[in-house]
């Protein structure tokens, strides 16, 4: 892995490429370089070491000029030396540019150059980029045109930024992330978010097979096919800039491994906001409770424990659905309105819609400055920090620790809400996660699964469902046990991947025979139980714990393996395809 970053704007390029190299090099940290485009040159530092030992030693920042490129290495082909670190410039160097991924074909595209008098200097694959760029925009004398020839010649999977001897940049993606950054000083193209987030929080997410041209007169994208495409900007939160990776590949896995401490901190800093939400509930007429996605899977859970706990019927409404039922609401009615973001358009409509009927609104939030907070009543914090993967992970079971907070006041401490005891038990899920890689790598050619689960674990198939279809792309649908028999019996066959939540509690002997009838059909059974079973292919074993907590815990394998099963499919877990974090649009 490396991480590439592209700079042009107003302000001196090569200090905040520095910068933005130091926040990605998590990425790849065993060679760094910069170019900048400067009195109608291309200038070019680099070494092998980390940012801050190759800035000491060659002053990377001290390079002159508004434009540049810049990247940390991951070395793939070629041994780590300064001549293999990029930049790389063209022969002639009139073109640098960065890249990260693999050019499987380089060796007959550098063959096919040298034969053309293109020189190499060095052993990397990525070098064949700016040679190949150079060649075409020798043939064609317009840049645009030359990348479209260079990504129609380049095969694996690559995102490149380059440097042009004009001062244009130009940037391409096929597998490999690349975001634009949009900011008052000027544009930035980047592996990640991290490369340039102080300076803006505005992006554009290009698809794969797009290309970006940044000069003077702007910012245009194109396909592969060179016809101009749209993006909308989205905006990112601002406390990104807080946000590092550390030891963690990805967000995704960071955000999961954290769950030991972050069901523990959940609520903690409203805890009078829990207490007074429970007491509106207990008195309220009727409660509804809303969402979209992850955080509707999260009302749906609330809507068992409400139910058996504390002995309170709440009705859930996914979000987008509360314009189709505008008298749904009523007068001294009350809206718990669950959302990480705070600001998901769907959530804040349904909030509206309750509000003009004169309900009260409860919020569970994780970003406390959002708009959801400001159209509530009551609001409570997740407190679980920034979630940056895409996929909801940690703000799910923080979302859960709040409703179970609030069930455990009306029913005076009826749960036994042993948070430490869950902590314990997703430590002991995390710390032995060879099981789940292994059962990943099976998932790798499968196109269908489901995810069974009976009573308060058939909301967590949905989430464990949505999670396997975010990240892995594999068609995946929870299923509420008992319904099999009626529809989706029919589906299964030696082809089929079941994914059954099982713990040892009443649901137990149910969802086994379940597990039974799908087993003689054929199908693959995954087990996620604490309680072994002949039927299962692969077992996941999770610790035992009170009947009432098991979706706290159940729901942590699942996130593991779609994470496994995407990192496997050499898919980003951190930015699945067509998401956004924030959905912000209806
Ligand atoms: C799933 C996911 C989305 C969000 C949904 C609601 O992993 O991330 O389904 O849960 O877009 O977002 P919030 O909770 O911010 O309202």
């Amino acid at each position: 892995m490396c991480s590439i970053i592209g700079y042009l704007g107003i302000s001196s390029a090569a200090p905040i490429i520095v910068k933005g190299l130091k926040r990605m090099e998590y990425r790849g940290y065993d060679s760094v370089g910069v170019a900048t485009f400067s009195e109608h040159q291309i200038n070019v530092r680099k070494g092998v070491g980390k940012v801050l030992e190759v800035n000491k030693a060659v002053k990377l920042d001290e390079l002159s000029g508004t434009i540049g490129i810049g990247h940390t290495r991951w070395a793939t082909h070629g041994m780590v030396t300064d001549a293999n670190a990029h930049p790389h410039p063209s022969s002639s160097g009139e073109v640098a540019i960065v890249h990260n991924g693999i050019i499987e074909n380089h060796e007959e595209l550098k063959k096919m150059l040298q034969e053309r008098g293109y020189a190499f200097k060095s052993q990397t694959d990525s070098e064949v980029i700016a040679n190949l760029l150079q060649y075409n925009y020798d043939k064609t004398k317009e840049i645009k045109r030359s990348v479209v020839d260079t990504v129609s010649e380049l095969k694996g999977n690559y995102a490149f930024v380059a440097v042009f001897q004009d001062g244009t940049l130009a940037a391409a993606r096929l597998h490999e992330p690349l975001i634009i950054g949009v900011g008052k000083e000027g544009y930035f193209i980047s592996s990640d978010v991290l490369g340039f987030v102080e300076y803006t929080d505005e992006v554009i997410y290009p698809d794969n097979k797009e290309f970006v041209i940044i000069d003077k007169d702007g910012l245009k994208i194109f396909d592969f096919d060179a016809k101009p495409v749209q993006h909308q900007i989205t905006k990112v939160s601002k406390e990104f800039a807080d946000a590092y990776k550390g030891q963690y590949a990805h967000y995704t896995l960071k955000e999961i491994s954290e769950q030991p401490s972050t069901i523990l901190s959940a609520g903690n800093n409203t805890k009078l906001e829990i207490d007074l939400a429970s007491d509106l509930i207990k008195h309220a007429r009727n409660v509804y409770i809303t969402g979209s996605g992850t955080s509707y899977n999260a009302a749906l859970i609330a809507k068992f424990l409400f139910s058996k706990y504390a002995k309170i019927k709440i009705d859930p409404l996914i979000s987008s659905e509360a314009q189709f039922s505008p008298d749904m609401f009523e007068e001294k009615s009350i809206l718990i309105a669950i959302s990480q973001s705070g600001e998901s358009a769907d959530v804040l409509e349904a909030v509206d819609i309750a509000k003009k009927s004169g309900s009260k609104i409860i919020s569970i939030v994780n970003m406390m400055t959002s708009s959801l907070v400001h159209q509530s009543s009551i609001s409570m914090g997740l407190n679980c920090g920034p979630e940056i993967g895409v996929a909801a992970t940690k703000s799910f079971t923080s979302q859960l620790v709040v409703l179970y907070k609030m069930v455990d006041k009306i029913c005076n401490g009826c749960i036994e809400l042993d948070l430490v005891k869950v902590s314990e038990a997703i430590k002991k899920i995390l710390s032995n996660d060879s099981k789940i890689k292994d059962v990943a790598k099976k998932l790798k050619d499968v196109s269908d699964i489901y995810v069974l689960g009976r009573g308060i674990h058939y909301p967590i198939a949905s989430e464990g469902s949505l999670k396997l279809k975010e990240l892995t792309y594999i068609h995946a649908e929870g299923l509420p046990g008992g319904e099999l028999k009626h529809g989706p019996l029919a589906l299964m066959d030696s082809d089929s991947y079941v994914l059954i939540i099982n713990p040892n509690d009443s649901t137990y002997n149910d969802t086994l025979t379940s597990a039974r009838e799908i087993k003689a059909r054929g199908a693959k059974i995954i087990g996620i139980s604490d309680k072994p079973s002949d039927v299962y292919d692969y077992w996941i074993d999770i610790p035992s714990i009170n009947e009432s907590l098991y979706p706290l815990v159940e729901i942590v394998p699942i996130q593991l393996l779609a994470y496994y099963a995407a990192i496997d499919k050499d898919f980003d877990p951190d930015y699945p395809r067509n998401l956004a974090k924030s959905v912000t649009v209806k």
